[in-house]
């Protein structure tokens, strides 16, 4: 069925804040994701399906179309700079900051700084416009590790409570960006299927509208 609309979420947080906004676009998932091993999941609607992809792929699913929409943080988006995509809603779900962080009062080694984090793109590009050359370690989770044993004179990662950081001896530095999760759009999905995706992102956008 060509007019069947597939939308791909991650589970955890950006699964739990887009359910109400779904809700109010009258998409009500059958499965629960935390529970189900299954990464097709039924809606309430037969159109409407939704896929259960990691955060960091859903950019990649819905440019090559695997997903005609998406949810992603603009963290996520950021790592992708030339993904061919729509992005037409600020959903101001999963809010958080893109930061620097590391030890208080501790001189970096001497030579570069050395900066562990997954956002390798956004890292990249940050130090660049400051004119300083770094040496950037990519990992791919508990990055706030890496100045507690050496590997890195910094992070750079997501901070919302500053929890994380705190409960690890690190102190948030420099703010690189205000992040919030984003609609993303297939864009061969938008002239196919126009009039079902224009309608389903105009729900959304109510929907953010009414929330905020
Ligand atoms: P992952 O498995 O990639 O860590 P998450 O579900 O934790 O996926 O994060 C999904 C998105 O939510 C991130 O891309 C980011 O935009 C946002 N996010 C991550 N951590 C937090 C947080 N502690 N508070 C609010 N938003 C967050
Ligand atoms: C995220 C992020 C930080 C933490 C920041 O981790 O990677 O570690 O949240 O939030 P805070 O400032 O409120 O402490 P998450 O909870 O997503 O765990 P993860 O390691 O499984 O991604
Ligand atoms: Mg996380």
């Amino acid at each position: 069925m060509s007019d069947t609309l597939t939308l791909a979420l991650s589970k955890g947080r950006i699964f739990k804040e887009t359910l109400p906004l779904l809700a109010a676009a009258g998409i009500v998932p059958v499965d629960d994701p935390e529970t189900s091993r299954k990464l097709i999941l039924d809606t309430n609607l037969p159109d409407v399906k939704l896929i259960i992809v990691r955060a960091s792929d859903v950019p990649t699913y819905v440019e090559y179309g695997g997903a005609d929409i998406g949810v992603a943080g603009k963290d996520v988006l950021m790592e992708h700079p030339h993904a061919e995509l729509y992005e037409p809603v600020d959903l101001k779900i999963a809010r958080c900051k893109l930061m620097t962080a590391g030890k208080p009062d501790v001189e970096p080694s001497s030579g570069r700084l050395r900066v562990a984090t997954k956002f390798v793109e956004s890292t990249r590009r940050f130090y660049a416009e400051k004119g300083e050359q770094v040496e950037i370690i990519k990992l791919y989770g508990s990055m706030e590790l890496a100045p507690l044993v050496g590997l890195a004179d910094r992070i750079v990662d997501v901070v919302d409570t500053g929890n994380t950081l705190r409960a690890n001896g690190l102190i948030p530095m420099e703010h690189i960006a205000d992040i919030s999760s984003r609609l993303v759009v297939n864009k061969a999905s938008m002239k196919m299927k126009h009039k079902r995706m224009q309608s389903f992102i105009e729900h959304i956008r109510d929907a953010v509208r009414e929330q905020n």
